[in-house]
């Protein structure tokens, strides 16, 4: 009897050890040395986060870390996963550029429980305390940026107007959106009550020109659809506001297929200076986009990872703007500029973001 509870506890005991010995967590941590981050991206689909994921993996690495770089294939299902193997498979930090900032509460509880901190990375994670900093460029700011300069390039303050111009935002899953949009709207409103703005198709609110998953295939649908009912008698578009780039894509075919060209193409914001909207531009079919270097982005981030793993002081420069839901998330926000056909040069050639022949 006492031979076979031997015999039992020692199976216990070994299940016991060869349990904990699996655990990545040990793995991760001890076998190199290294400490292993988690990057989870959105997708592949847009440039701008395939350069966020490239960066953030070679800035980590070059600061010792290892790295799990994953994207997501805007498939909210898909980036749970991802990050529940990365929570299981080790990873010390997460760094997480959420695709519907709302649904990844349940497996950052995970995290939480592991002490496991979380940067949300571009785009704030929503009501969940699992989140421990937020780094981003100003959202709001780049709105400000692209409402300012549809103000200048239309001489709004001098001109008799009236200009008409159309809005579109971006995906309402996106905390990022509303903020954008926010910021836009904030220069833009007086002019529009004022009347020197016309809105024709009167689509003011948030909902009604959000595109979901910043879909460019859906902005140039509802870019057609505008044209179709609203202008097609000829009434003169003047600008069209669009909060990102894969969205002015979509409107910018709409408008280039419906026949508008040189003088006659309204003005047209972006952001994220993907490389079809910097070829718009030097063609004159997109007039701007917001640059956000994301090498800026993800040097911060790492900043960030190395001050929390070394239980230092982490760099913020703002605790009251990005509140979600479960109080303000400490962040660090970049500056956004914006670059159009007279600075892209310097802006994005000189720096080495792109090479002259990309924008060929
Ligand atoms: C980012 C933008 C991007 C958009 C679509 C936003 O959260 O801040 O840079 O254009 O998502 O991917």
């Amino acid at each position: 009897m006492k031979k076979k509870l031997f015999s039992i506890l020692l199976c216990v005991l070994m299940l016991a050890s060869l349990l904990t010995g699996c655990s990545g967590k040990d793995k991760a941590t001890s076998g190199k040395g290294s400490k292993k981050v988690g990057v989870a991206m959105p997708t592949k689909d847009l440039q701008r986060w395939n350069q966020d994921g490239e960066n953030m993996k070679k800035e980590l690495e070059a600061a010792g870390y290892e790295v799990d770089l994953q994207y997501a294939n805007n498939e909210i299902a898909q980036q749970v996963s991802q990050i529940e193997n990365m929570i299981t498979g080790g990873c010390d930090a997460l760094v997480i550029a959420s695709i519907d900032g709302g649904s990844l509460g349940t497996v950052l509880e995970e995290a939480k429980k592991g002490n496991i901190p979380v940067i949300a990375y571009d785009r704030l994670i929503m009501g969940t305390d699992a989140v421990s900093y937020y780094a981003t460029f100003d959202n709001y700011m780049v709105g400000t940026i692209q409402g300012q300069y549809i103000v200048d390039q239309l001489d709004l303050e001098n001109a008799a107007g009236p200009f008409n111009i159309e809005l579109f935002t971006g995906s309402p899953d996106d905390n990022n959106a509303r903020f954008f949009f926010g910021g836009a709207m904030d220069i833009l409103n007086p002019y529009i009550d004022s009347g020197k703005l016309n809105i024709v198709s009167g689509q003011r609110e948030f909902e009604e020109v959000a595109t979901l998953n910043w879909s460019t295939e859906e902005a140039q649908k509802r870019m057609e659809n505008l044209l179709t009912a609203y202008y097609a008698d000829g009434t003169k578009l003047d600008v069209v506001l669009s909060s990102n780039d894969s969205c002015a894509i979509g409107i910018s075919n709409a408008l280039v297929n419906a026949g508008y060209t040189g003088d006659n193409f309204p003005i047209l914001t972006g952001q994220d200076c993907d490389i079809t909207s910097v070829k718009n531009i030097l063609a004159g079919t997109q007039s701007m986009s917001i640059f956000k270097d994301t090498r800026t982005l993800a040097a911060q981030v790492v900043k960030m990872v190395n001050a929390i793993m070394k239980g230092e002081e982490v760099p913020i420069n703002d605790t009251e703007t990005y509140d979600n839901g479960t109080g303000i998330i400490p962040t660090y926000l970049c500056e956004p500029v914006f670059a159009d056909v007279n600075n892209y040069k310097e802006l994005l050639i000189d720096s080495g973001y792109y090479t002259e022949d990309q924008l060929k």
